[in-house]
Parts: C-alpha cells; sequence; structure tokens
C-alpha cells in the first residue's frame, strides 16, 4: 500500500483497503511502542501543527507521534500566525510547504484546509475542521477492531448531533468499512442529505448499512458500539445551547440506552466530554439549566463499558500511523 505524498483530509478521498491499512499500521507501531522498539524511521523531517481551534488530545497525538519517529515539530496556536489575517491560505500553503515535510491542520471550513493542501507540496493531515475529523476515525475503528475483533457486523449507534464532524466522520467511516450505522437523533439533527446518499451508496458496496431515526429504544436496540460527542461544537455560538438541551436531551447516552444495547456493548465519545461538573461550561450550564451531565451521564461514562481512554491512546498511535504512510 502505497500512500506517500498523499494528504489525509477526510475519509471520502481513501479505499477501504486504504482505511484498513491504517488502522493496521496503527495496531503495529502501538505494538512497537509497547515493546520499546524504537520507530524513528523519518529521522530528519518537520512537521508543522496549526490549531485554530484549540485541542489537548490531537495535538498531543501529533507531537508525541512526531517525536517517536525522529521528526522535529513547529506549533502554530490560534494566535501565534498571520494565517487568515494577514496572509491568505494559498500563500501560507506555498510558504509552509517550503519548510516543512508535512503540515497538520485544525480550523473551521473544511474547504480551508482543501486549499491549503492544494498548495502546499507536501501533505496535509486534517486535524478536524467543522464537517470532518479523518484522524480520530483511524483511532476510533481501532478501537473497535480492539474490542470485538471485528469491524463487519457492527452496529454502531451515534446518538446527539450528528450533523457535524462527528456525526459526518463517523457515517463516512462505518460505510467504508462495512459497518451498520444508525444516526439516532431528532430529525432537526440528522447528517446532510446529499453524504447521506454518498454513505449508503458506499454501503451498499461494502455491505454495510446506514440508517437514520428519531426512535431511541430502535436505534440503540442491539448495539455493538454506542457513540456520542458534545452538544455544542467549538466555534458555535454560546447561545445554541439551549436549543440544543431541548432537542437532544432524549437523545442523552445514559443507563436506559445502554440497556438496549448489547450487554457487551462498549461506549465511546471522542473527548472532551460534558458528563460531570468538572469543567467551566459544564459549572455555566449547570447553574443556567440545572443539567450536571449533557451528552453522557457519568455512570456511562466510568462504567466497564466506557473505553473512551482507550479510544484515546490510540489517537497517538493512528496519528503515527497517518503520518509515516504519507511521508516514509
Ligand atoms: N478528540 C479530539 O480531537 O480531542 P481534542 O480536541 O482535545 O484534540
Ligand atoms: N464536535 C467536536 C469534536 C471535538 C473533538 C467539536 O468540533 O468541538
Amino acid at each position: 500500500m502505497d500512500l506517500k505524498g498523499r494528504s489525509f483530509l477526510k475519509l471520502k478521498d481513501f479505499t477501504p483497503e486504504e482505511i484498513t491499512y491504517l488502522i493496521a499500521l496503527g495496531e503495529e507501531l502501538k505494538e512497537k511502542k509497547k515493546q520499546g522498539i524504537a520507530h524513528d524511521e523519518l529521522k530528519g523531517k518537520n512537521i508543522a501543527l496549526i490549531f485554530e481551534k484549540t485541542s489537548t488530545r490531537t495535538r498531543c497525538s501529533f507531537e508525541v507521534a512526531a517525536h517517536d519517529l525522529g521528526m522535529h515539530v513547529t506549533y502554530l496556536d490560534p494566535s501565534g500566525s498571520q494565517i487568515g489575517k494577514k496572509e491568505s491560505i494559498r500563500d501560507t500553503a506555498r510558504v509552509l510547504g517550503r519548510m516543512f515535510d508535512g503540515i497538520e491542520y485544525r480550523g473551521y471550513g473544511q474547504e480551508i484546509v482543501e486549499e491549503l493542501a492544494e498548495h502546499a507540496g507536501v501533505p496535509v493531515w486534517n486535524g478536524l475542521t467543522n464537517e470532518f475529523h479523518p484522524t480520530q476515525m483511524i483511532a476510533d475503528m481501532m478501537t473497535v477492531q480492539e474490542k470485538f475483533g471485528r469491524l463487519k457486523n457492527i452496529k454502531f449507534v451515534y446518538m446527539g448531533d450528528a450533523r457535524y464532524n462527528m456525526g459526518n466522520s463517523l457515517m463516512v467511516a462505518c460505510a467504508k468499512l462495512g459497518m451498520d450505522f444508525v444516526a439516532c437523533t431528532s430529525k432537526n439533527y440528522f447528517p446532510d442529505q446529499e453524504l447521506v446518499s454518498y454513505c449508503k451508496g458506499v454501503a451498499k458496496e461494502t455491505g454495510g448499512s446506514v440508517t437514520l431515526t428519531d426512535n431511541v429504544e430502535e436505534g440503540a436496540s442491539g448495539a455493538d458500539v454506542v457513540y456520542t460527542d458534545v452538544w455544542v461544537s467549538m466555534g458555535e455560538p454560546e447561545e445554541a445551547w439551549e436549543g440544543r438541551i431541548k432537542e437532544l436531551m432524549p437523545y442523552q447516552v445514559n443507563q436506559k440506552v445502554m440497556a438496549y444495547a448489547k450487554p457487551e456493548a462498549i461506549f465511546m465519545h471522542c473527548l472532551p466530554a460534558f458528563h460531570d461538573l468538572g469543567t467551566a461550561i459544564g459549572k455555566q450550564i449547570y447553574e443556567k439549566y440545572g443539567l450536571a451531565e449533557m451528552e453522557v451521564t457519568d455512570q456511562v461514562f466510568e462504567s466497564g463499558q466506557s473505553v473512551v481512554f482507550d479510544e484515546a491512546e490510540n489517537r497517538m498511535h493512528s496519528i503515527k500511523a497517518i503520518m509515516y504512510a504519507t511521508l516514509k
């Protein structure tokens, strides 16, 4: 499998075989790391990390993975560069492409990361846009594969805001890998119709399926994986909370939902999560709406079914695989 020189912008650009290869490579690199086998095969290379939105997992994963591979990292934070304010994306791409071997970009519209990749002349990796979060997908699918030993015949239920980066990306990933994807949420939060049609077409070829339902019992029954994400994403206005709470509360992942799922079902979340009062936003919401937990209850989050920290660890191994495959 040769992915050298390719950008990693969205899973739509990759075949099921290429995605499967990246998952396997992530496992291989994870094993090497666990066994203490050096894999600094990209020594001498330099990468840039551009973050126009904040991050814990993605940034740390890129940094640790790059160091393990022997690379040097330059981090540009949301205020630390000219990007978009004084210099166009096209010009930025042509400058950074002269200095770096690869560029990670986290920001707003998908068109920005696409434009960066078009002009950089080096691989660009999408570290999250409003529309897609593709590096998260390799980690998530790696985690499902580890827990069940397979991806086929997995009923993967996504609850909550299914029309943003996580819902979109998971639907594409599941379709590409022949899984049974269910978006279980209010009709107003179903993924974009065009993307649903695309995914249904892909699923037909891979043996998977795509279902949209606003019925929790129907959606969650027999699930192998129950997944959720925050109801208001980075960059969305604070005013959005009120409407989201009203419409998405019936789709909170709680014990009742997990009871519909299979007994061996796992709970997943890309994180960060609002499951207690341990965050500033969580406290504000509590003061305003009296809610101590949102998209997932603390009980489910802390339960034995929750694999969220394995998932978070896999971000690093899978991002390493993506960089290795596109640079080596
Ligand atoms: N899941 C994820 O992308 O986390 P960060 O926002 O912390 O990078
Ligand atoms: N939907 C979330 C994902 C965070 C990893 C956001 O965009 O904020």
